[in-house]
C-alpha cells in the first residue's frame, strides 16, 4: 500500500472513534480540569509547613502521575485546536506552580534558618544563601527541558538520532551537492571509521529529519534537541561543540503560513507574549523556500535577534525519507540553543557555558 493510502486509513479510523466518543460522553472542558488541577497544586504548596513536607509534595505537582502530568499525557488524544489551547494552558499552569513552589521554598528556608540560628549561640560556619545550597540542572539542560515542554504542549513529540552520523544522512539525503562547501575538511569533523569520508560527527540536527521520515508514517510532528559538531574556533558566539533543536512537520497541505504561525506561537510561549517574529529569505539545500528566523529583541542594535534557519522541506528530501511529495508537504526549522540560552540568561560569552566554575553555574 502506498504511504498516502496508509495514512488515509488511519484518518478514517480516528474520525470514527471521535464520533462514537462525542455521542456517548459529556466531557468536562479540559481548561476547567487544568484550572482545577492548578488550584489544587497551589493549595498544596501553600499548605506545606516545612521544607520537608514541601519536598514530599513536589512529585505530586509535576510528575507523570500528578494531575497536571496526567492532563499533559492526554494532550495527544485531543483534536488539534483543543490540543493547542490546552497545551498553552498547561505551560502557563506549570509556570504558575513553579513560581509558587520557588516562592514557598524561599519562605520556608528562611523560616528554618531563622529558627536554627536562634538555637545556635555560636555559628562559625560561613554563611551561604540557602537557595545556592542545592544543586540544579545546568542552564543548557534547563533550556532543553523547557523547550521540549513548550513543543510537547504544542502537540510535538520528541525524536532522537546519533551524534556519529553517516555522510548520507548528514549531507546527501539532505540534498547537499557533492561539492557543497560544508562537506570540506575545514568545516566538518570526519571520523576515522570504515570507508574514508563516509562517517562524520553530525554538523547539525537535520539528519534526524530523514531518520524520522524513514521510521514513522506521516503525519509527523517532531522536535529533536541534540549536540552537534563543527570545525569552528571558539569565540563569544561560536563553539566547536554546540546544541540545536530541530523541528519537522509533515502533513497534508502544510504551507509556509503554518511554519510562520508555529514559530510565532513557539516564541511567545518560550520568551513571552510581547515578542514578535520575522522571516528573512535565505538558502539551505534541504528547504525551498528557505528563511532565517528572527525574534524581536530590544537589547540588540537592530531590535532583532536571529534564532536559526527554517523552510519548506525540499521534495528531494521527502523522497529520500520515503515520502511522496505529491501527497505530503512539510516544514522544518533548526535553532542554536546555546545562543538562545546565552541570550535568555544575559550571558556575554558562549564559552562561559562550558566552564565548570560553580560560582558562575549557581547563578542560574
Ligand atoms: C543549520 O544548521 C540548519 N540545519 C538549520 C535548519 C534546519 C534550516 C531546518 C532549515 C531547516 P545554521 O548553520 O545556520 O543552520 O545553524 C543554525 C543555528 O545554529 C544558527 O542560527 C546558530 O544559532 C547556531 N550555530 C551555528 N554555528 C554555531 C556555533 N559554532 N556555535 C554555536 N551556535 C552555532
Amino acid at each position: 500500500m502506498s504511504r498516502c493510502g496508509a495514512a488515509r486509513d488511519l484518518e478514517g479510523q480516528s474520525s470514527r472513534a471521535a464520533t462514537v466518543g462525542c455521542s456517548t460522553l459529556r466531557r468536562v472542558p479540559v481548561s476547567e480540569e487544568i484550572a482545577a488541577a492548578t488550584a489544587t497544586a497551589l493549595d498544596r504548596i501553600a499548605r506545606a509547613s516545612s521544607m520537608e513536607s514541601l519536598k514530599a509534595v513536589e512529585p505530586d505537582l509535576f510528575g507523570k502521575r500528578s494531575e497536571l502530568g496526567i492532563l499533559r499525557s492526554r494532550l495527544g488524544s485531543l483534536d488539534p485546536e483543543e490540543r493547542k489551547d490546552a497545551g498553552r494552558a498547561l505551560n502557563d499552569a506549570r509556570s504558575a506552580v513553579e513560581d509558587a513552589l520557588r516562592a514557598r521554598q524561599r519562605e520556608l528556608a528562611g523560616d528554618e534558618r531563622r529558627v536554627r540560628l536562634a538555637g545556635e549561640r555560636l555559628d562559625l560556619s560561613e554563611f551561604a544563601p540557602d537557595d545556592h545550597a542545592r544543586g540544579h540542572y545546568h542552564l543548557l539542560t534547563q533550556a532543553h527541558r523547557r523547550l521540549e515542554e513548550v513543543f510537547v504542549g504544542m502537540g510535538f513529540t520528541i525524536a532522537e538520532g546519533p551524534e556519529v552520523e553517516t555522510e548520507w544522512f548528514n549531507f546527501r539525503a539532505l540534498n547537499f551537492a557533492d561539492d557543497h562547501p560544508a562537506r570540506e575538511m575545514q568545516d566538518t569533523l570526519y571520523v576515522d571509521l570504515g570507508e574514508p569520508g563516509r562517517t562524520v560527527l553530525r554538523t547539525h540536527t537535520s539528519p534526524v529529519q530523514i531518520r524520522t521520515m524513514l521510521e514513522r508514517e506521516p503525519p509527523i510532528y517532531v522536535v529533536c534537541p541534540g549536540r552537534v559538531y563543527r570545525r569552528d574556533t571558539a569565540d563569544a558566539t561560536h563553539m566547536p561543540v554546540f546544541h540545536q533543536i530541530e523541528g519537522l512537520v509533515i502533513d497534508r497541505g502544510i504551507t509556509f503560513g503554518d511554519l510562520a504561525g508555529t514559530l510565532d506561537e513557539f516564541v511567545r510561549a518560550f520568551y513571552g507574549s510581547e515578542r514578535r517574529t520575522r522571516l528573512r529569505p535565505s538558502y539551505f539545500p534541504f528547504t525551498e523556500p528557505s528563511a532565517e528566523f528572527d525574534m524581536s529583541d530590544p537589547t540588540t542594535r537592530t531590535g532583532w535577534l536571529e534564532l536559526g534557519g527554517c523552510g519548506m522541506v525540499h521534495p528531494n528530501v521527502l523522497r529520500a525519507g520515503g515520502i511522496d511529495p505529491e501527497c505530503w508537504s512539510g516544514f522544518a526549522f533548526g535553532f542554536g540553543t546555546d545562543r538562545m540560552a546565552k541570550m535568555f540568561h544575559g550571558v556575554d560569552d558562549l564559552r562561559e557555558l562550558w566552564t565548570n566554575d560553580v560560582r558562575f553555574l549557581r547563578q542560574f
